[in-house]
């Protein structure tokens, strides 16, 4: 866990914004906390709530630059520092990107990163600060560490997931990382049961906010500023959502129809789950299960503000016997759990808490899901699996095996202007019409 949080008030008391925006670095790359997560707390310990869009832009940007950042950093320290006291190295580190990368005036930078050693119970570290930061302004260029590996900190992912990305698209990899780096468009999926598109398009104009249809998702529309959800037209009564357009594909693929037995497996959040019910209708057979109770309650908070029911059902998708009635179904959407590498530009953190070894033991969940739900389709019925990876052996090598293993499944073409077919799906590599990145098989199951 951060050390760094026994010194820290209560999330009912303030922190000045360097010393918020520290905090939630030291959770995130000290104690292993998710940024979702952690934004959302450290964020009530800012006082000031226009100080919030600086705070989620200086954490953001440190995260995506982080590798980068800690090669400059070690130029600028003489010894590293006391595990302990680690959240003075986030300071450092988000110091320096807002020096690099942010509009705030320098002496601003260093004046209020050295008042935030107090906040942050640290105040032996204002000297080290003030030299650090001050030493990076006078530097044009700080000397690289010849410890850190130079494609770390020149792509700014761990050096195992560039080998990785680099073997699995050889063509594409740079482009592949540089997209992981960049800021993630805000996708909002039109709820086409309330409004079309067009309308849509024309309610956001009204309120002064421009946004672009996306031809390969024809439910989607993309802002060309992100603005908090509060801010778009009714929100809250459910005519729109924010979700990325790749992940808008799945509920059309399906070709769900209201009198299927609909099963939704890994469903929380919901995105697609609340699709799918945009797309069906009122009370369509869907059952939408995941194994997380606290993640499900997210769908259910989602079906309210769309005004849409389903059912829902905490259990272990590899487990069908403690959940499942014995009556097959008909469509079976299995968005998998995955290392999320065709989202890192979303998720930032995923370049840190990710391991080479989790690898393995995702892919052994992800083909223990599919066999598990497979047995429980219809002949004739459709299976779609679906991740957020771009790494083959979660994708189309799981699905090559199990179809080499199961002849009576038959992956089906799947016709698009989006991504690349691979030969049981398609493939989304991150940020290719600004979408994340994603993989996705159509399988159909022979009598
Ligand atoms: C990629 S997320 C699903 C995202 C969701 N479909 C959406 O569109 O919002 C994967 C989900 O799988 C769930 N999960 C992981 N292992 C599971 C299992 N064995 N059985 C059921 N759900 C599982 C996780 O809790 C997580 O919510």
């Amino acid at each position: 866990m951060a050390i760094a949080n026994a010194f820290l008030p209560e999330a009912s008391t303030t922190l000045p914004l360097r010393a918020a925006i520290a905090d939630c670095l030291d959770r995130v790359i000290h104690g292993g906390g998710s940024l979702s997560r952690e934004i959302e707390f450290s964020r009530q310990l800012i006082g000031d709530p226009r100080e919030h869009g600086f705070f989620q832009e200086c954490v953001y940007g440190t995260l995506r630059e982080v590798f980068s950042l800690r090669q400059q950093l070690s130029g600028l320290m003489k010894k590293p520092l006391r595990k302990k006291e680690l959240v003075i190295e986030c300071l450092l580190l988000s110091g320096l990107y807002q020096l690099k990368a942010m509009s705030a005036a320098p002496h601003a930078v260093v004046n209020a990163s050295v008042s935030a050693c107090e906040a942050l119970g640290r105040p032996w570290a204002t000297g080290l600060v003030n030299a650090v930061l001050r030493n990076a302004l006078r530097q044009a260029k700080a000397p690289a560490s010849p410890n850190a590996p130079e494609d770390e900190a020149r792509w700014n992912h761990p050096q195992w997931l560039i080998g990785k990305i680099r073997k699995a698209w050889p063509a594409q990899w740079e482009q592949i990382l540089t997209a992981g780096n960049t800021h993630a468009p805000l996708t909002l999926r039109v709820n086409t049961r309330r409004n079309t598109v067009a309308a849509y398009a024309e309610r956001l104009a009204i309120a002064g906010l421009e946004a672009e249809p996306m031809p390969e998702s024809p439910s989607a529309l993309m802002l060309l500023k992100p603005v908090s959800v509060n801010a778009l037209p009714g929100f809250s009564e459910g005519d729109v959502s924010v979700q990325d357009a790749a992940a808008q594909l799945a509920a059309p693929l399906l070709e769900a129809a209201p009198h299927h037995r609909i099963l939704d497996a890994c469903a929380a959040p919901g995105g697609k789950t609340m699709h799918l019910l945009e797309l069906l209708g009122d009370s369509p057979q869907l059952l939408a299960l995941d194994i997380s109770a606290e993640r499900l309650a997210s769908v259910e908070a989602n079906a309210t503000r769309l005004g849409v029911t389903c059912q829902l059902r905490q259990g272990d998708g590899t487990q069908r016997q403690d959940w499942w009635d014995g009556i097959a179904f008909d469509r079976i959407l299995l968005d998998a759990p995955c290392s999320g590498t065709g989202v890192i530009r979303r998720h930032p953190d995923i370049k840190l808490h990710r391991q080479p070894e989790d690898l393995a033991a995702m892919v052994v969940m992800q083909r223990a899901l599919l066999e598990s739900l497979w047995t429980t389709l219809a002949p004739t019925g459709r299976l779609l699996y679906a991740t957020c990876s771009i790494l083959p052996m979660e994708n189309e090598q799981l699905v090559a095996s199990f179809c080499a293993e199961h002849p009576e499944a038959e992956a089906v073409a799947l016709a698009g202007v989006w991504g690349r077919a691979t030969a049981h799906g398609r493939q989304i590599l991150t940020g290719e019409h600004q979408m994340d990145g994603f993989f996705y098989s159509l399988l159909v199951k022979h009598e």
